[in-house]
């Protein structure tokens, strides 16, 4: 064996066990592995996990936070206005900069698949341009797959239907939508049906904002469901947000849930967001916004929390942190009960790998050697304690690593032995 990692504890509640690592793959997951390794490692009590998985964020606004202004009134519309006002004055390099810093906070906080949606409603397309780059100079590190992201509306902005089969045809992995955006109810579902067919006919996934409003009879996800099985995508399809789903009457969705299940629709909430964008409108009560996560989960549909944002137009804060992802979405969810607090860390590491069709993601012979070690004994101490990560492992090459904390308080890391911003092509 190349490395073995000895006496660890797995998310699903082993302990005691060794995992040995050959040519960038896990060869072993066994108790007292007999083979020796040219490199061991105890980790006697620790964590080891799959690396953390984003499936839904936005590369191409991070880190812009106070560009040009910032958001007043927190709202989604403002968000999307004041991104508006700052496309202009892009630059590829200027975003494939910030790009590559947050890539070199999600290594250091063993975040090695991302999905980002990309917008294309800027005609120059930079945004494409520079996150196709970003895409191939970190691919060593992290799985980054971009979607093609109308945020002005398929059909309501002007060049959008020309620039997403641009950027598809530029190698945009995932067909993305906005349907609550579009100007009608009848536009949304008529642009739900043109991207569908575009992914059917193209053999790509689909992953769009959907219902991401507190309108009870935003129901875009029906039509989403129903366009799935249609054209025969089942399995292929997500919808993002879904936060009307938290507002809609109780007896629609239990005719709207089977549906989506039939349609094999997975489902990505953003509780850090979703928490501070919705509910905007309301005085008291404040709804919380965030989809019905236990209740789909339930259902038997894939679901994973993604961060969706950060420091940009829609959101002040964030750091790659998908333990601090977990942890909001845990609460917002009220999911406190054992397995559901597990089901939290699923939502930021196997169900999110999952909806990104990962290949070789998990722990088990075969398996790329793709590994987080934490400093907590199980997936909800390490939610509890957003634990620090002592080694990031990338085919079985350590490429971050940061000092165990004295105490049971986590604290920031060093900086990861990988540099996208200084490395040289
Ligand atoms: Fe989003």
């Amino acid at each position: 064996m190349d490395l073995i990692l000895r006496d660890g504890n797995l998310p699903d509640g082993r302990t005691g066990v060794d995992i040995g690592i050959k040519d960038g793959r896990i060869a072993a997951v066994e108790p007292k592995l007999s083979a020796k390794g040219r490199h061991e490692i105890n980790v006697a009590g620790q964590l080891v996990s799959p690396p953390f998985v984003d499936a839904h964020f936005h590369m191409d606004a991070t880190l812009s936070y106070g560009f040009p202004r910032i958001n007043t009134s927190g709202t989604l519309l403002e968000g999307i206005a004041l991104w508006g006002e700052l496309k202009p004055h892009l630059t590829v390099e200027e975003i494939a900069d910030r790009a590559l810093t947050y890539c070199d906070w999600a290594v250091a906080r063993g975040l090695l698949a991302i999905r980002s949606h990309v917008d294309i409603c800027d005609d120059r397309l930079v945004a494409v341009e520079a996150l196709l780059a970003v895409r191939e100079r970190v691919k060593a590190h992290i799985d980054l797959q971009l979607v093609a992201f109308p945020q002005d509306g398929y059909l309501r902005a002007p060049n959008a239907v020309d620039n997403l089969a641009r950027a598809l045809d530029m190698g945009v992995d995932v067909v993305g939508g906005i349907p609550h955006f579009e100007r009608t109810m009848a536009d949304g579902g008529a642009s739900i049906r043109a991207l569908c067919e575009i992914a059917a006919a193209r053999s790509l996934r689909v992953d769009m904002h959907c219902d991401e409003t507190d309108d009870p009879m935003s129901r875009h996800v029906e039509t989403l469901a129903a366009e799935t099985r249609r054209l025969g995508l089942q399995g292929r399809v997500t919808g993002s947000h879904l936060t009307s789903m938290h507002s809609m009457d109780n007896y629609y969705v239990s005719k709207l849930i089977p549906l989506m299940a039939e349609a094999e629709l997975s489902v990505i909430a953003n509780p850090l967001v979703n928490i501070v964008i919705q509910g905007r409108h309301d005085t008291y009560p404040k709804r919380r916004g965030m989809t019905r996560v236990p209740e789909l989960m339930d259902a038997g549909l894939t679901v994973a929390f993604g961060q969706d944002c950060c420091m940009d137009p829609w959101y002040p804060l964030g750091s790659g942190e998908m333990l601090e992802v977990a942890h909001m979405g845990l609460h917002v969810a009220m999911m406190t009960g054992s397995e559901a607090m597990h089901a939290c860390f699923d939502a930021v590491t196997v169900n999110a790998a999952k909806i990104m069709g990962l290949e070789g993601y998990g722990i088990a012979p075969g398996c790329h050697a793709d590994l987080v070690v934490l400093q907590a004994g199980n997936p909800v101490e390490a939610i509890r304690l957003r634990a620090t990560r002592l080694y990031v492992m990338r085919r079985g090459r350590i490429i971050a690593r940061t000092p165990p904390t004295a105490t049971s308080l986590d604290m920031p890391g060093r900086p990861p032995d990988v540099d996208f911003m200084r490395a040289v092509n």
